[in-house]
C-alpha cells in the first residue's frame, strides 16, 4: 500500500520547502559518479548556469497560446530555423516543429505518416511501420496510441538495421520505414542511406530518429570521425526527431520533429473546429508548454555555437576512447564498437547483472540491455574527470566477483 499525503494545513513557507528539496537531491545519485551513467548528457556548469538563467526569464509564459507572445515566437522560429540548418534541411526552408521530448517528435512522425497514407495509399486499411529490433520502445509506444502495427526485423551482426530483413518485412499495408541515429541499445547509427533506398523504391515514408544523435553526430563528424550519413541530405529520409534535451545540451522538455518539405509536414498539424472557439492550432501534440524550455533551448544553441558543440564533443569523445580502451584491457569484458556517446559492454565468464550490482554498491548508476546482457552508459564532456575512477571501481568489482567476494545483484533494466 502507497503511504497517503496531506495537503499541508498551513503552508510550509519557502525555507522548509526548500530544505526539503534539499533532503529529496541528497537522495539522488551521487553527483561526480553521476557523470558517467545511464542518463548523463549534461554539459558544464557553464552552460547549466546559461540555460538556468533563460529558463527563468521565460518561466511565466505558455506557449501553447504563441500568438500573444511575438519574442517566443520569434526564438521558437530561430530555433526551429538552426535545427533545420544543423540536419541538412536548410534547402527546402525551415520545415520543423518543436515538441516536449524524443517521445513526442517520434508520436508526431508517426501520426503524420499515417495521415500521409490515408491521403496518398487509401486502400491500407491497417497501416504498418517496419523498423529494426534496436528501434526505441517509444515506437511500440507510438504505435499502440496511433492504431499502427509495429513489425521489428533482426539486427545485422554489426547491431545496425539489415535493410535486406527491412525490405522482407514490407507487406501492402507498410507505409514507414524507421532507422535510428544512433540506436539506443547498441550506440549505432544504422545505415539510412540503405534504408533511404528501399524506402524510395517501396514508395514509404522513412523516418530517422536521431533523439540521441541529433545534436552530436554532425559535430562529431566535423571533427573527423567517420559516420554514416543520416540527415536529409540522404535523398528519401522524410522526417527526423533530433533532442534538444540530450546533446543539445537545453533544459528537459524539448525536442524537434523536422520534416524534409512543406509537402509532408502539413500531415503534422490537426487543427479542430468543432468547439466554441477558433481553430485551434498548436505546434505539436501538447497543448499547454513551457516557453522556458524554448526559451533555455534557444540559449543553449546560441551560447555554445558550433565552436561550443564541437568542444563538447571532443573533449566527450576523447573520454569515450579512454575508457574503451580500459574496458579492453579489463579481461573477459568487451565492448561493442558504437559510433558516439552510448559505451555498452558485456562480460564473458561473468554475469553483467553482478557488475551492474557491484558498480552500484560502490555509487554508480548504470543501465542495461537485456538482449544481450549490457551494461549501457550514456557519456558527456564531464564524463572525461571520472574515466578512471570507473575503471578503477570496475577492475576493482570484476576481481571482487572472480574470487567470490560480491554477489550483488544489479538490474539491466530501464523500467520506472
Ligand atoms: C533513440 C531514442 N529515441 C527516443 C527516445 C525518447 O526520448 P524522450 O525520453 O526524450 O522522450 C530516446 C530516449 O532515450 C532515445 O534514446
Amino acid at each position: 500500500m502507497t503511504e497517503a499525503f496531506n495537503l499541508p494545513g498551513k503552508g510550509l513557507g519557502k525555507d522548509r520547502v526548500l530544505s526539503k528539496l534539499d533532503e529529496a537531491l541528497a537522495m539522488e545519485p551521487d553527483k561526480l559518479r553521476g557523470n558517467m551513467s545511464c542518463y548523463a548528457m549534461k554539459g558544464t556548469e557553464e552552460i547549466v548556469d546559461v540555460v538556468s538563467a533563460a529558463y527563468q526569464k521565460y518561466f511565466f509564459l505558455n506557449g501553447v497560446a504563441r500568438r500573444f507572445f511575438p519574442g517566443l515566437q520569434k526564438l521558437e522560429l530561430e530555433l526551429t530555423g538552426i535545427a533545420s540548418d544543423i540536419l541538412s534541411g536548410g534547402a527546402e526552408g525551415i520545415n520543423a516543429n518543436v515538441t516536449s521530448g524524443g517521445t513526442e517528435s517520434i508520436f508526431c512522425a508517426l501520426h503524420a505518416a499515417r495521415e500521409w497514407a490515408k491521403k496518398t495509399k487509401p486502400h491500407i486499411k491497417e497501416p504498418e511501420i517496419v523498423a529494426p529490433y534496436s528501434i526505441h520502445a517509444t515506437f511500440s509506444k507510438g504505435c499502440h496510441y496511433l492504431g499502427l502495427k509495429l513489425v521489428r526485423t533482426p539486427v545485422g551482426a554489426d547491431w545496425r538495421a539489415d535493410a535486406e530483413a527491412i525490405e522482407k518485412a514490407i507487406t501492402p499495408n507498410t507505409i514507414m520505414v524507421a532507422g535510428s541515429a544512433p540506436s539506443w541499445p547498441y550506440g549505432v547509427i544504422d545505415h539510412i542511406d540503405q534504408l533511404a533506398a528501399v524506402s524510395k523504391k517501396h514508395g514509404l515514408w522513412l523516418h530517422v530518429d536521431a533523439c540521441v544523435g541529433g545534436f552530436l553526430s554532425p559535430f562529431v563528424s566535423k571533427l573527423g570521425y567517420d559516420l554514416p550519413k543520416w540527415d536529409f541530405s540522404v535523398d528519401g529520409v522524410t522526417s527526423i526527431s533530433a533532442d534538444l534535451h540530450k546533446y543539445g545540451y537545453a533544459a528537459k522538455g524539448i525536442s524537434i520533429v523536422a520534416w524534409r518539405s512543406e509537402e509532408y509536414q502539413q500531415y503534422h498539424y490537426v487543427s479542430p473546429t468543432d468547439w466554441p472557439c477558433s481553430p485551434y492550432i498548436t505546434q505539436a501534440f501538447t497543448g499547454s508548454r513551457p516557453a522556458s524550455a524554448v526559451a533555455a533551448a534557444w540559449a543553449a544553441v546560441n551560447y555554445l555555437g558550433e565552436d561550443g558543440y564541437m568542444a563538447y564533443a571532443d573533449r566527450a569523445m576523447k573520454a569515450k576512447a579512454r575508457l574503451v580502451e580500459g574496458l579492453k584491457s579489463i579481461e573477459g569484458l568487451s565492448p561493442l564498437n558504437t559510433d558516439l556517446l552510448i559505451v555498452v559492454y558485456g562480460a564473458e565468464d561473468i554475469r553483467v547483472e553482478q557488475i551492474v550490482g557491484g558498480l552500484s554498491e560502490k555509487g554508480w548508476t548504470s543501465g542495461g540491455v537485456m538482449d544481450p546482457p549490457l551494461a549501457h552508459l550514456v557519456l558527456d564532456p564531464l564524463s572525461d574527470d571520472v574515466v578512471d575512477l570507473y575503471l578503477e571501481d570496475l577492475q576493482a568489482v570484476v576481481e571482487q566477483i572472480r574470487t567470490g567476494g560480491s554477489t550483488a545483484e544489479g538490474t539491466l533494466s530501464y523500467a520506472d
